[in-house]
């Protein structure tokens, strides 16, 4: 059922890949609520993935835009701007990436010049994107900027290697930059950060996701999140009655992370 949530609303969607990325669903969410937007990917993900077809599904026009490149991002604002009309009242960055992930390099081996391209892609250019959207003005009042991020930048979760120091980035950024945004525009500007998914799908990327899926869902009450529940919070963010959070980790994992020990988990330990 939809309600007009984003009705007027312009925006920017970072991430779509395919149908089992979070920005696919959540652009699909945010149409039905009237939104408009901007679809973008990194120019290697318009040959691999399917971002024409949520394209056409939506509406919207492609800007490809890589986003650790500040020109790449200045022509998407700019073109995005012109593209909607005006100025934007709502960003979604869900970008994440580390070749030594993707490469299976141990925590104890890691490459560390992929290790700065996993901090680059997945943690700076939230601060790319940000400063783009501030240097073009690009930002209606009481806009809203969201980003994902995942536990692992705050407690310790092997698998997730150098992703987990790019995630803990990322969030240092969200507190950061939304004091800045606030204090910018005199507290008129909203501006809400960082949403801490559940494990919500199996990952190739990750050698034991498998392993981590079960875990997460044993291990909360509400079992693990779907990532279409997570576009319904992730627009619930961008609408209007979420306008004083800002600067947050805000946790979405059905709840996970308050959980010690589970009945589930403890039955499933004894076998
Ligand atoms: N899937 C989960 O369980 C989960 C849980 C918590 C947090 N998250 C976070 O949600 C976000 C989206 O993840 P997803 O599961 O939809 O995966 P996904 O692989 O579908 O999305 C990641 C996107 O990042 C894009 N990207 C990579 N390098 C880029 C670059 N240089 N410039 C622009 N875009 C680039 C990819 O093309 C891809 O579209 C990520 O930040 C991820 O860490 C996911």
């Amino acid at each position: 059922m939809a309600y007009n949530l984003l009705r007027g609303k312009r925006g920017i969607i970072f991430g779509a890949l395919d149908e089992n990325s979070i920005a696919w669903k959540t652009a699909l969410k945010v149409k039905e609520e009237g939104g408009q937007f901007t679809l973008t990917n990194a120019p290697i993900a318009m040959r691999m993935g399917k971002i024409k077809e949520l394209a056409a599904q939506c509406n919207a026009e492609i800007i490809p835009a890589d986003a650790t490149l500040e020109e790449d991002l200045k022509n998407l604002f700019t073109k995005s701007t012109e593209i909607l009309g005006g100025k934007l009242d709502f960003v979604l960055h869900s970008i994440g990436m580390s070749p030594n992930v993707r490469k299976d390099k141990s925590y104890g081996d890691l490459n560390y010049d992929w290790f700065q391209k996993t901090l680059d892609i997945s943690g700076i250019s939230f601060h790319k994107v940000l400063q783009t959207a501030e240097k073009n003005d690009a930002m209606n009042e009481w806009g809203s900027i969201v980003a994902l991020t995942y536990i692992a930048g705050q407690r310790s979760f092997p698998d997730y290697s150098d992703m987990a120091q790019a995630k803990a980035v990322l969030e240092s950024i969200a507190r950061s930059y939304g004091h800045r945004f606030g204090k910018l525009k005199k507290s008129t500007r909203q501006y809400h950060f960082a949403i801490t998914d559940g494990y919500n799908r199996r990952r190739k990327a990750f050698p034991d996701s498998m392993f981590f899926f079960d875990y997460a869902r044993m291990m909360s009450p509400l079992g693990n999140a779907s990532a279409e529940d997570c576009a319904n919070y992730i627009v619930l963010m961008f609408s209007d009655y979420s306008r004083m959070v800002t600067m947050q980790n805000l946790m979405h994992d059905g709840g996970f992370s308050t959980t010690g020990i589970t009945e589930e988990l403890v039955e499933k330990l004894k076998q």
